[in-house]
């Protein structure tokens, strides 16, 4: 059979190999903490600062974009996650679909996106650590704190977090979803915190001139600056709900604790955003954001708020960890799945009897993010990111709606409302701020999927589960 025409069927995927099978043991309040220690992490904590230097006060409307597209993915997401409940997300999806070529494009897509995310936030989370190493006077060189690209030699504290989560998590998946629960209600409080300081601040005249650089706008130096391309980057302070479906094999009660999850996690996570940054910009102009790597406790320094930027800082270092546990996770269910389906060595999908959790994959997701975390620069690898998740989004667009148009009668626990308009809109917006990021990532981007390419040619087209059975 041609390779185009191997596609799963739903009713079949979720018919695994007992050995080979993920247990149960999530509930709907694990899921919504597991979206929500996702989504708000390095984005708001670091990239606002970034933003603001590309956007100026229109890094606003760039936050409003790339809600308003991660939206209509979610809802996207969530009529396929609880279609599908297996684990997988839009690899899944798209394998059943779309087939096996363009699955392996996702899925090879989304270990390109969770591992840079590891790596890209435990960057985010070294600057708000040295910081505070910095402020004790600990005795460490400052060339061990930073990458190359921010003036260090090598990121120390990135690669320690992002070891130490993947050793977290390789101990089991139920006890990391607790803590994880735990951190989560101590970084929406210091967001909260920050809100309730910086708004008795709030100046208007910060908001002016409103879009220094317009929509888009590309400098000498070939650099893109604007509304639209801060929102490419900003996208990446937006998702995090995703990785909700790749525990959706792990749900209690698929249909409602993943509706709940996912559309949960979003709405409440884009509201808080939109306070943190209108609050940010309001007490502080916009080209002094930018400046820092840890932009929410300079602002509070500047408002004569040192202890609450300790506070706020001393929260980013105990709960940004969440947002890479979350994302190691997803990525270790990624590998699982995959080589589940035999398109990577079957050694991958073992499942360690003693805790449930496949422990060699995550151990390798932990090595190599923390080698990424100790040398790259941070906008780099958050928008290179930002590609493969924007690849990921347009395909579980796409399957919702094809798998709409073939199987329109099938019973939809969750369905998108206007999915004829979501589904579309969610596409171009994906497109569009891919189209945003700067040509080196689109070109870093499309040789890691040229990359992809041969290995499934060489390796996955031939031992893949459904090559055997055609
Ligand atoms: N949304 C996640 C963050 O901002 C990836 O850290």
């Amino acid at each position: 059979m041609s390779i185009f025409s191997r596609r799963k069927s739903i009713d079949s995927i979720t018919n695994n190999r007992t050995d080979e099978q993920l247990k149960p043991s999530l509930h709907w309040p694990h899921l919504v903490a597991l979206g929500v220690g996702a989504i708000v992490g390095t984005g708001i904590y670091t990239l606002t600062g970034i933003g603001a230097g590309l956007a100026g006060p229109a890094v606003i409307i760039s936050f409003a974009i790339a809600g308003l597209v991660s939206a209509c993915a979610a809802l996207a997401y969530a009529e396929m996650a609880t279609m599908m409940p297996a684990a997988g997300s839009a690899y899944t999806y798209s394998y059943v679909a779309m087939g096996e070529p363009i699955a392996w494009f996702v899925g090879w897509s989304l270990i390109l996106e969770y591992t840079v995310v590891c790596a890209a936030v435990s960057v985010g989370w070294s600057a708000y650590a040295a910081g505070v190493i910095t402020y004790w006077h600990i005795p460490l060189p400052a060339m061990l704190l930073a990458g190359p690209s921010a003036g260090g030699l090598i990121n120390v504290p990135a690669i320690v977090i992002s070891l130490a989560v993947a050793a977290l998590l390789a101990a089991g998946t139920r006890e990391s979803a607790t803590v994880n629960f735990f951190l989560v209600l101590v970084k929406l409080s210091a967001l909260a915190v920050f809100i309730a300081l910086t708004l008795p601040a709030f100046d208007a005249a910060h908001f002016h001139p409103f879009m220094p650089y317009g929509w888009s706008t590309l400098t000498a130096d070939g650099s893109k600056l604007g509304v639209l391309p801060a929102a490419s980057l900003i996208f990446f302070a937006f998702y995090g709900f995703d990785t909700i479906s790749t525990a959706a094999e792990e749900a209690h009660n698929p249909g409602r604790d993943l509706s709940i999850g996912i559309v949960g996690s979003m709405v409440l996570c884009t509201l808080i955003y939109m306070a943190v940054a209108a609050a940010a910009i309001g007490a502080l102009p916009a080209h002094e954001i930018s400046k820092s790597a840890e932009p929410l406790a300079l602002i509070l320094r500047t408002l004569h708020h040192p202890f609450w930027a300790t506070v706020v800082a001393g929260a980013a270092i105990v709960a940004l960890p969440t947002v890479v546990m979350v994302f190691m996770y997803g990525q270790s269910r990624i590998f699982f799945v995959m080589a589940r389906d035999r398109l990577l060595p079957a050694g991958l999908a073992k499942v360690s009897a003693r805790t449930g959790t496949p422990v060699a994959v995550t151990i390798f997701t932990g090595v190599v993010a923390a080698v990424i975390a100790g040398w790259a620069p941070l906008k780099l690898i958050a928008e290179l990111a930002n590609a493969g998740t924007l690849c990921a989004f347009v395909a579980v667009a796409l399957s919702m709606i094809l798998l709409r148009l073939r199987d329109p009668k099938r019973q939809r626990v969750f369905s998108v409302p206007l999915w004829w308009l979501v589904g579309p809109a969610a596409i171009a917006g994906c497109l569009y701020l891919f189209w945003s990021l700067p040509g080196l990532t689109q070109h870093l981007f499309f040789i890691w999927n040229g990359v992809g390419i041969l290995v499934y040619l060489g390796y996955g087209m031939r031992k893949s589960l459904l090559a055997r059975a055609g």
